[in-house]
């Protein structure tokens, strides 16, 4: 069984064939899935479509991309849809992208920090986005010691995620690990303690090889657990195992 940590189910390109894939899931070998919100709108969706199926799970939060909606208003819509649904395991996915700098930084970092606020106070885990902004995500990151979650498609050095795990956070590898010139995440995921990795697709993007530039979707994050076999000189089947557990437990799902 596997745990995929980080979809977008919502995503308009899965509209063709959504519900198939969804009731067909568990047979593919998908025990657990995390459907990540990106905005209000995708977070209010994703947990619409978690509702009828055991295996999925959502979070709820404003992307970087999306920073400049966050407001009191929109913190409270998420406040309670946290409250009042068992489904909405996460605050997320937030954090901070330079990459792509539509919003500006300091916009994002605002959204950042008052969304951090609002999962130190209803004691929940997050899931961060951080693309090409190490430096000022660590930096947020540590103003909230009693807050952890995943630093999910980890794009960092292995030091940092070596700082990052010693803080108890996870971090999350998608197909990106199979690919070629994944020598950054390879590094990683070989350095960091075992009982703090999990596993995504971040589908429908970064299909693993072989089916790279194609539409990703949860049922290919095998791939990923046997990558992370490959490179830990462990059975697939505990590579599945371990990412499974450790899911569970960053989601705080007992
Ligand atoms: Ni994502």
């Amino acid at each position: 069984m596997l745990f995929d940590t980080h979809v977008h189910l919502n995503d308009p390109c899965f509209d063709g064939d959504r519900e198939e894939l969804l009731r067909t899931l568990p047979q593919q070998g998908i025990g657990l899935a995390m459907n990540a919100g990106c905005s209000l709108e995708s977070s209010k969706d994703a947990l619409k479509m978690a509702q009828p199926y055991d295996y999925l799970y959502c979070s709820v939060g404003s992307h970087p991309d999306s920073a400049d909606e966050v407001c009191d208003e929109v913190l409270e819509e998420y406040r309670k849809l946290c409250k009042q649904n068992p489904k909405v395991k996460a605050i997320g996915e937030i954090g901070l992208d330079y990459y792509y700098e539509d919003i500006p930084r300091e916009v994002q970092k605002k959204a950042f920090i008052a969304q951090m606020e609002l999962a130190r106070e209803l004691d929940m885990p997050v899931i961060v986005h951080e693309r090409e902004a190490h430096e000022d995500g660590m930096n947020i990151i540590r103003q909230f010691p009693t807050v952890k979650g995943v630093f999910h498609c980890y794009s960092g050095s292995a030091e940092m995620a070596r700082q990052l795990t010693n803080l108890g956070w996870y971090i999350g590898f998608t197909g990106v690990l199979t690919f070629k010139n994944a020598r950054k995440a390879v590094e990683t995921a070989q350095r960091i303690p075992l009982d703090k990795i999990v596993i995504e697709t971040d589908c429908p993007f970064m299909a693993p090889e072989p089916f790279r530039g194609k539409r990703n979707n949860p049922a290919l994050v095998y791939r990923v657990a046997e990558k992370l076999a490959e490179l830990r000189d462990i059975s697939v089947e505990e590579a599945q195992r371990i990412t499974f557990e450790n899911g569970k437990r960053l989601y705080r799902m007992d």
